[in-house]
């Protein structure tokens, strides 16, 4: 009798990344696997990395430093065991991994899954060092079983669909463009088909991933170039879909059809994911960020006048080349003019083979440091404030799982705030009403009042993803 044998994916990076290692599950399970939380007794154990910032590479380094002993114990133990990297470190390091990492049987950029199973058939015929980096021209995504695995499904009430891959924007401190190609947007009628099925199986919640998210142009049935405004109109009908988001966004895409869309869909989540980087038009050029704060403030003003609750987060860098002291009080100051229910912040990480990487510029470590432990406290600020504005609210919750203390559930605010309530199992996957009674800065939590239980779910197993933003 022959035991099913096991696969283990550990997801680095933004939420494509999990979307796609979900995709490499759903490509890798009928070949007779079953997933695996634990990286000891996985026959395929797979990396799926990102290479946004630094260190990235030597992360995964040490990784396989670590795994090469689960290998060699498993080899003395008679089992065989293939080592795969996926993902932006697999695409940027390519021939060199292999060199470098012996251990690595197969490295697989992010356009190349849906060649998983001939890879790993050739392994399993004695080939080693695969190396499949190649921008191919036929799209993975139809080459990559439509349905989605029970064993991926049964996660939770929501799950990441992938409308828009890849960048054609080149901001100067960024990977992006290199490791995930020029941008490339999924056909309406496959996303639908996708989102449907999703729904079909209990999932209430679906956020669109793109790393350009609202520069989608997919072709609609009707022969058109649909934009992602025109998508969600059409996601909304979906049978049992109650929630939608989508991102990352840039602000010189928002257009009006997709900003009314806030105004016009109850399904479409108050927060919106609109990175700007930075407050200084300066350097905002230099990034070649392609629009400048004025027009990032009148985004702002229309998406508040379509959805005027709407939660708003941001991505930042500081200590880009360049920077002042005058450029960083711009941030602060814009910062203050907007004001984010959260945002996510980071120290400029020259990048090889990046424009800004080589420009003579650079900021010191310390003023990076400073300014961005000032930024940070801004931010959090912010946070606790939009919370707070939480307090003594009635939300609808979609509780996702378990909580950590017995008898609590964990779901997401409509704002994406983790909410925590007593509340029985049963109510996991299903919205219910929460009354705010505690709020963290991090997380609210509130009294459940019960009401109708629309479906049920399995706990979600935490996703082993070392987060960034798309
Ligand atoms: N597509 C998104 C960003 C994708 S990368 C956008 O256009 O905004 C996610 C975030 O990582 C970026 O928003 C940026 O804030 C950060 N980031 C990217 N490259 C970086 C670098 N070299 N150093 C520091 N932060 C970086
Ligand atoms: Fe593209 Fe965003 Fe990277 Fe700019 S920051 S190059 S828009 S992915
Ligand atoms: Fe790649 Fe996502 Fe990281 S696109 S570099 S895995 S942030």
């Amino acid at each position: 009798m022959s035991e099913t044998k096991k696969l283990y994916i550990k997801t680095y990076g933004c939420q494509m990344n999990v979307y796609d290692s979900e995709r490499m599950a759903d490509v890798l399970l009928p070949l007779g696997y079953e997933m695996s939380e634990n990286s000891d007794d996985a026959d395929i154990m797979i990396l799926n990395t990102c290479h946004i910032r630094e260190k990235a590479a030597e992360k995964v380094y040490s990784e396989l430093g670590r795994i090469r002993k689960i290998k060699n114990e498993r080899t003395s133990n008679g089992q065989t065991t293939i080592i795969g990297v996926a993902g932006c470190v697999a695409q940027a390091e390519g021939e060199e991994m292999l060199a470098r990492a012996p251990i690595v049987d197969l490295l697989v950029g992010p356009q190349a899954y849906h060649r998983l199973p001939e890879l790993i058939r050739k392994i399993e015929e004695g080939e080693r060092g695969l190396l499949e980096v190649d921008f191919p021209a036929d799209d993975k995504f139809e080459k990559i079983p439509a349905a989605r695995s029970a064993q991926i499904i049964a996660r939770g009430p929501t799950a990441f669909v992938t409308v828009q891959e890849g960048c054609d924007k080149f901001c100067t401190f960024c990977v992006v463009p290199y490791t995930r190609g020029s941008e490339f947007s999924r056909p309406v009628e496959k996303i639908v088909a996708e989102t449907t099925r999703l729904c079909a199986s209990g999932v209430k919640e679906i956020t669109l991933l793109g790393q350009n998210v609202n520069a989608y142009h997919g072709t609609g049935p009707d022969g058109d170039s649909w934009s992602l405004g025109r998508l969600l109109y059409e996601l909304a009908d979906v049978p049992g879909l109650e929630r939608l988001r989508y991102t990352t966004s840039h602000p010189l895409d928002m257009d009006d059809v997709l900003i009314a869309a806030h105004g016009d869909l109850p399904e479409l989540m108050p927060y919106l994911h609109l990175p700007v980087q930075s407050g200084s038009d300066k350097i905002l050029a230099a990034m070649n960020r392609k629009h400048t704060t004025a027009v990032y403030f009148d985004v702002v003003k229309r998406i508040r006048e379509a959805r005027p609750d709407i939660a708003l987060s941001s991505d930042f860098i500081v200590g880009f080349p360049g920077e002042s002291d005058a450029d960083f009080a711009a941030t602060m100051k814009l910062v203050r003019e907007v004001e984010y229910s959260q945002a996510f912040s980071f120290k400029y990480s020259p990048r090889p083979g990046t424009p800004a990487a080589d420009m003579d510029t650079q900021v010191e470590e310390h003023v990076k440091s400073e300014r961005l432990s000032e930024l940070q406290a801004l931010l959090r600020h912010q946070q606790h404030a939009f919370n707070q504005n939480c307090m003594g609210r009635e939300l609808p919750i979609l509780f996702t799982g378990k909580g950590r203390n017995p008898g609590q559930l964990v779901g997401r605010s409509p704002y994406l705030q983790p909410v925590h309530a007593d509340a029985p199992e049963e109510y996991i996957g299903s919205i219910q009403s929460v009354g705010i009674t505690k709020v963290g800065t991090n997380s609210l939590s509130g009294l459940c009042a019960g009401g109708n239980v629309r479906s049920t779910f399995n706990a979600r197993p935490e996703i082993l993803s070392e987060g960034t933003t798309l």
